[in-house]
């Protein structure tokens, strides 16, 4: 159930298929696809119809259920067998987010224990893993904006609320509590090229829950802090490794440098499904490197000079001793090293 300040929703399974608001065509459209093949599901992933770690994992628990109907329908007896080619294509969609493949083992992870068809169980799993999203990102907006003073300016990146994660936000969650509470008082998004996660859908889902945003372009971060505007950078994460490092938009990690330099806050807002604790830092993490024309062109239209060339990895490291605090829904760690993030499992 939404509540005041969070009205989005940007995965819904309805009428037994799996819905998606396509972010692609935010703000101008908004328009729900149908999804009931496991493998359209994935193409929606890599496409960018749903995107956050999140969300990408919340849509990924759905395309199992697909995947089940559809194995199970071809061959009952034999299911389990079935469905590997959909659950690898699944698992394929995107490399960086760690969420992605977090929820494909939570789904298998029930398989031995079914006994004939599979999809009210593995349904059931999906909407469990889909409402405890919600309910952890409720808890870290709490956790989250107990760190902030009075008054309190935020500047965050990319898209980390409903429409990245199953309803809220992470950062965005953060920032939505602070809000709610009379803390935060101005909140600042970066446009975020290329895709213009913050223009076109921070911007959007911040005016349609009704709290005033303040664009700014990337390169004016910089201006922003040395004027003193801003107290927190609060952003979310891909994945976070068992040091504390953070995989996250590119331009994270430039902004963490520029809030140390000077002496802002820097918090990373992500659930305990975003934390690889295989991975010891963020050297081990896969970076997606994404097509060259999404950085010549905007909207579809070239932008660039004919001929050039482009180098577009989409997310970037911030290594764990420019973070401030990691608020999770187990708690938050500040000054995150191994042996703190460990705790965390406690
Ligand atoms: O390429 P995207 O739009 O999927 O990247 C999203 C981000 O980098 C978010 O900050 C991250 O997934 C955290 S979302 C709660």
């Amino acid at each position: 159930m939404t509540q005041q300040y969070d009205t989005i929703r940007a995965v819904i399974w309805q009428d037994n298929v799996l819905k998606l608001l396509d972010q692609r065509k935010l703000p101008h459209e908004e328009i729900l696809l149908t999804l009931e093949t496991a493998a359209d599901t994935a193409q929606a992933i890599k496409d960018m119809v749903v995107r956050g770690a999140p969300a990408i994992g919340v849509t990924a628990a759905f395309g199992v259920v697909l995947a089940a109907r559809a194995a199970y329908a071809k061959n009952p007896e034999n299911w389990r067998a079935e469905i590997a080619e959909d659950l690898d294509i699944l698992a394929n969609a995107r490399p960086t987010a760690v969420n992605l493949v977090w929820a494909l083992e939570v789904m298998k992870g029930l398989f031995d224990g079914i006994e004939g068809d599979p999809e009210p169980t593995l349904l059931a799993e999906a909407q469990r893993i889909h409402e405890e999203d919600i309910a952890a990102n409720r808890t870290m907006g709490e956790l989250g904006s107990a760190l902030f003073p009075e008054n309190c300016r935020v500047l965050t990146h990319c898209n980390t609320g409903s429409l990245a994660t199953g309803g809220y936000g992470t950062a965005l969650g953060v920032i939505r509590s602070g809000y709610a509470n009379a803390k935060v008082t101005d909140v600042y998004a970066d446009e975020t090229r290329p895709w213009m996660q913050g223009a076109r859908l921070t911007a959007w889902e911040l005016v349609q829950d009704k709290i005033p945003v303040t664009l700014v372009v990337e390169g004016a971060a910089a201006t922003l802090m040395r004027q003193g505007k801003v107290d927190w950078v609060v952003v979310g994460s891909d994945r976070i490794t068992a040091n504390g490092d953070v995989a996250n938009k590119i331009g994270t990690y430039s902004l963490a440098v520029l809030a140390r330099q000077h002496g802002v806050k820097f918090m990373v807002v992500a659930p305990m499904s975003t934390v690889d604790y295989n991975l010891p830092n963020g050297d081990a993490i896969e970076i997606e490197q994404r097509a060259y024309e999404e950085v010549l062109s905007i909207g579809g239209q070239q932008i660039a000079a004919e001929g050039a060339n482009a180098w577009n990895p989409v997310f970037d490291v911030t290594p764990a001793e420019l973070v401030d605090a990691i608020v999770t829904e187990k708690g938050v760690v500040e000054n995150p090293t191994t042996e703190k993030m460990a705790e965390l499992l406690k």
